[in-house]
């Protein structure tokens, strides 16, 4: 079916539309796409990759990523009007609106390296509808993209297209969290369209929330120009991972002091201007987004010669980094200041729980503090394939000794197995299993003294102790003779 609006697919889209193409079926453009597919039944929703493999695996049953509620939502359309497929070029070709849902992963060398986000994949896919599209396009950036983005697209798109196809651009950026990536999509706070002031750009805004509108009520639908869209979701970002870094901080003042972090998130989150979500202090944060898009946005203002508002953003960064430091280098110290040789259990690789994602997981960083000071790893993850967690502790980021590394960790299936023999327990994700472990049976089988550090408060500290374990944490001094806390070590 031809673009609606005319017969020969040269005016921009407008609603009702009947196929939608997504590239990029990551951890983002596949959930994403599946509840639209959901909840717009009389829509063709058909998700691209230029990866044979994940394409294979969202057409299988073991679905390329673990997400809670996913499956079942992918099992009700896939088929129905939900298309995993490889064939870009027919998707492309029949689609009025098409996602852009690519990553965009910071830039590991040239300009801005380590900060700048990369946006060779955007690019690739810019081109690529400029070469396929036969008709006008509605081209929506999902990923999370600089502020002006938008721009360098359209300056792609037009540099190539064809006679007699337009291209309307918009930005609507995924503010879904993993783990509850259902959830967001299914009740979202809000959805944000950003487009342009342009006939064309209000047609494809009007369409774009056509969508929407199967399932989210009007009202959740804000609708912005385009740059303050692509900026807010670095904001929004930004200023999440800032209340993490903030209490973080503070728990460094409350190991020092007396104090109990949780008690003092409690007391400032009932503030009604402050609000109690997001302030669990922890061994850093992780994942795909805060760190790319801080870096991100440290390098903008930057670029912006704004100085000042990069360093201000910038030690969010890190503190984030302190706090990973921190608590590995507790592990050591309590260890009797050497880890050389010992083995130690790591309980969680993940970022955090209900994900099988190990991006910028605090693990890795705890875990290569432990293997650079000579300690063997057991590890142990419900969700993260063991080759996964492999692949992250080998490789030139984390070792300049792969082989090495390789031999001092070994991944297990079990948790009592991961912990029989160790002389610590390290939890780093807060998986929910971790609670309901047998700690009794667990310090049996352990070496003495043994040690647990919890590194994302979840267990129950004082019934521990009870057991004869020395527990340490964050955000708290756990005040029993011979027990050495997070925060106050006696001199060696
Ligand atoms: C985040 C944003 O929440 C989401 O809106 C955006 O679209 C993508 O980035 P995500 O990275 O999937 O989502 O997970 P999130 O729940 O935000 O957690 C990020 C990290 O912060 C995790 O490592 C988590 O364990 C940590 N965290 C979160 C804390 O340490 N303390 C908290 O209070 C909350
Ligand atoms: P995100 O968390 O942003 O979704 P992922 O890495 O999980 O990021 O997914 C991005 C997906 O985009 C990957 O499956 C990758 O193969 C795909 N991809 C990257 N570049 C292109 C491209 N030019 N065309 C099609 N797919 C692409």
């Amino acid at each position: 079916m031809m673009a609606n609006g005319d017969s020969n697919g040269t005016t921009i889209p407008s609603f009702p539309i009947s196929k939608i193409c997504c590239i990029g079926a990551g951890y983002v453009g596949g959930p994403t796409c599946s509840v639209m597919a959901l909840m717009c039944p009389d829509i063709k929703v058909t998700v691209v990759d230029v990866s044979k493999e994940r394409i294979n695996q969202w057409n299988s049953e073991k679905l390329p990523i673990y997400e809670p509620g996913l499956d079942e939502v992918v099992r009700k359309c896939r088929g129905r009007n939900l298309f995993f497929s490889t064939d870009m070029e027919s998707a492309i070709n029949e689609a009025e609106l098409i996602f852009i849902s690519v990553n965009t992963p910071t830039k590991v060398n040239g300009n801005g390296k380590g900060r700048a986000a990369d946006l060779k994949h955007v690019e690739g896919c810019a081109r690529l509808i400029a070469n396929i599209a036969q008709s006008s396009k509605i081209v929506v950036e999902k990923s999370t993209v600089p502020v002006r983005a938008a721009e360098s697209i359209m300056h792609v798109l037009k540099a190539n297209n064809k006679p007699g196809v337009k291209y309307s651009i918009l930005s609507n950026p995924e503010f879904l969290a993993e783990g509850t990536a259902i959830e967001n999509l299914m009740k979202p706070d809000r959805v944000l369209i950003g487009g342009e002031e342009t006939l064309d750009g209000k047609k494809a805004v009007e369409t774009l929330c056509w969508v929407y509108e199967h399932w989210v009520s009007k009202d959740k639908i804000l609708t912005t120009n385009t740059w303050s869209s692509e900026l807010s979701k670095l904001a929004a970002n930004a200023m999440l991972a800032q209340r993490i870094s903030s209490i973080n901080s503070l728990s460094a003042v409350c190991e020092s002091t007396g104090a109990d972090v949780s008690e003092v998130a409690r007391a400032i989150g009932l503030d009604s201007r402050i609000g109690s979500k997001f302030l669990q202090a922890s061994v850093g944060f992780g994942g795909s987004c805060f760190q790319k898009d801080l870096l991100n946005l440290v390098y903008i203002c930057e670029k912006l010669n704004l100085p000042e508002v990069a360093q201000y953003w910038q030690k969010v960064i890190d503190m984030n980094e302190y706090q990973k430091e921190r608590f590995a280098h507790k592990i050591i110290e309590c260890l009797f200041n050497t880890v050389n040789e010992k083995r130690i259990s790591v309980l969680g690789f993940a970022f955090k729980k209900n994900t099988g994602d190990t991006r910028e997981t605090p693990a890795i960083s705890v875990c290569k503090v432990l293997l650079d000071e000579g300690a063997k790893l057991n590890i142990y993850d419900p969700k993260v394939e063991k080759s996964q967690i492999i692949n992250d502790l080998t490789s030139p980021r984390v070792t300049d000794f792969p082989d090495e590394t390789r031999k001092s960790i070994e991944i297990f299936s079990d948790p009592y197995a991961a912990v029989e023999n160790t002389h610590a327990i390290v939890i780093c994700t807060e998986w929910d299993e971790f609670v309901e472990l047998d700690y009794n049976r667990i310090l049996q089988s352990m070496m003495k003294p043994a040690y647990i550090f919890d590194g994302r408060k979840i267990l129950n500290h004082e019934e521990l102790q009870d057991l004869g374990f020395h527990v340490i944490t964050i955000g708290k001094k756990l005040n029993r003779i011979g027990f050495r806390t997070f925060g106050s070590i006696p001199q060696q």
